[in-house]
């Protein structure tokens, strides 16, 4: 076949995934030195990528007692759905006990948000358009455009002050068309480690209330700022306010469950009736796109979340990721300034979750990558959950050296 004859002949080559992509580099750097710290993946101090003890009995415990292949239905395991409303709004929150929410498994948080997506697309007023934080998870970009949303940028991070802009924030939300749909981070902001207080997160739920917005709470890293309720705030906030809303969790972090794909779309809605016409209309939006979940990493999670030896276990396990993380933010900190580096890196010390929105320009990172084999993504990103003993000095020295 000539090329020209092919179907696929005029195809474009797409450009790298700006997150996965730089793990494809990572892997084929042949530099015995190189560190991955571009990918949001949490590694142990020996820089292993942990099967939590908790996750490895419950799977033999699900090993043992699995006695069928059938399909899941389309909405997932019932126990992990229980499970993951407990996790979002406590155990006795009115909405959940007014039976006004619905939660449906899918795969992985970007599941959760494209499922959430398409779900809008659907039923949110036609003119919504979405709006997601300046800078924001590369990936956001794409997955509501593909879902048909014309997307557009809200205020959020001064890299004047490492800070919140958070007046500038309340102004872009003021200037919002109503029902437009605005993205936000519920806890340990990917990618700048930056977030609201409780105070501001009320001044937000009364804004969305006063401007009829849609807030979408993407919760990718439940139990990585404070703790697994404090960390919930924002979305018992929404609730407590009556707001109508999605949410996308994702426990690919919080249970080191990465290739598992464990994620949920939950939707809060006014009333009952009004929950089980939208669970109906999800569970279409769910079957034309994958039909139904996979079962291993939901069955992993809902006997986690069940019982109480294995919760009080994995809470442990999930205490020591967040606690070591913050040990490496310091002493990031305070290495690079015993190396006397040109910079003053103590911001670090003040963002929360997996990453650090490190400042450094494209080509300190290019320099980094290519002379020293230190993958970060092109933002400036850091994974301060991959550094550890072992790494720390390299990475600090090399830092030190491209300022
Ligand atoms: C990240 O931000 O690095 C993670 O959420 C992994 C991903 O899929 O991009």
């Amino acid at each position: 076949m000539s090329q020209a004859e092919s179907l696929f002949h005029a195809i474009p080559l797409a450009p790298p995934d700006p997150i996965l992509g730089v793990t494809d580099a990572f892997n084929a750097d042949t530099n015995p030195k190189k560190v991955n710290l571009g990918v949001g993946v949490y590694q142990d101090g020996q820089g292993r990528i942990p099967v939590l003890r908790s996750v490895r009995e419950a799977e033999k415990r699900w090993f043992e007692t699995e006695n069928s292949k059938a399909y899941l239905p389309i909405d997932g395991l019932p126990a992990y759905r229980t499970g993951v409303q407990n996790l979002l709004f406590g155990t006795d929150h009115a909405v959940v006990k007014g039976g006004q929410v619905v939660t449906a498994q899918v795969l992985g948080g970007t599941g959760g948000l494209r499922m959430g997506a398409d779900f809008l697309k659907r039923f949110a007023p036609a003119s919504s358009e979405v709006f997601l934080s300046s800078p924001t998870w590369e990936n956001h970009r794409a997955v509501f455009e593909a879902a048909g949303f014309k997307v557009n940028e809200y205020a959020y991070y001064d890299p004047e002050t490492r800070g919140l802009a958070f007046g500038k924030m309340v102004a872009s939300l003021r200037a919002m068309p109503k029902s437009s749909i605005v993205l936000l981070h519920a806890c340990c902001h990917n990618p700048t480690g930056v977030d609201l207080d409780a105070g501001q997160w009320q001044e937000l739920t009364g804004i969305f209330r006063e401007q009829n917005l849609i807030p979408f709470l993407d919760l990718a890293y439940q139990g990585f700022a404070e703790g697994l309720d404090a960390d919930a705030f924002a979305v018992r906030a929404f609730a407590d306010a009556g707001i109508p809303m999605v949410i996308s969790s994702s426990f690919s972090k919080s249970f080191s469950l990465y290739r598992e794909r464990v994620g949920a779309v939950t939707l809060v809605t006014a009333n009952a009736d009004e929950a089980k016409r939208a669970t109906s209309q999800l569970k279409r939006v769910i079957r034309s796109s994958y039909s139904n979940p996979s079962s291993h990493g939901a069955q992993v999670v809902a006997l986690i979340l069940t019982d109480a030896e294995l919760r009080k276990a994995w809470e442990l396990e999930l205490g020591e990721m967040r606690e070591r993380i913050l040990r490496m933010r310091t002493l990031f900190v305070e290495k690079l300034a015993a190396k006397q580096a040109a910079r003053d890196f103590s911001f670090v010390r003040k963002q929360r979750g997996m990453f650090s929105y490190s400042g450094l320009e494209l080509p300190r990172v290019q320099r980094l990558r290519t002379e020293f084999g230190i993958y970060v993504v092109d933002s400036g990103r850091m994974c301060v959950a991959a550094m550890n003993e072992g790494n720390l000095d390299y990475i600090t020295d090399s830092i030190a050296k491209v300022l």
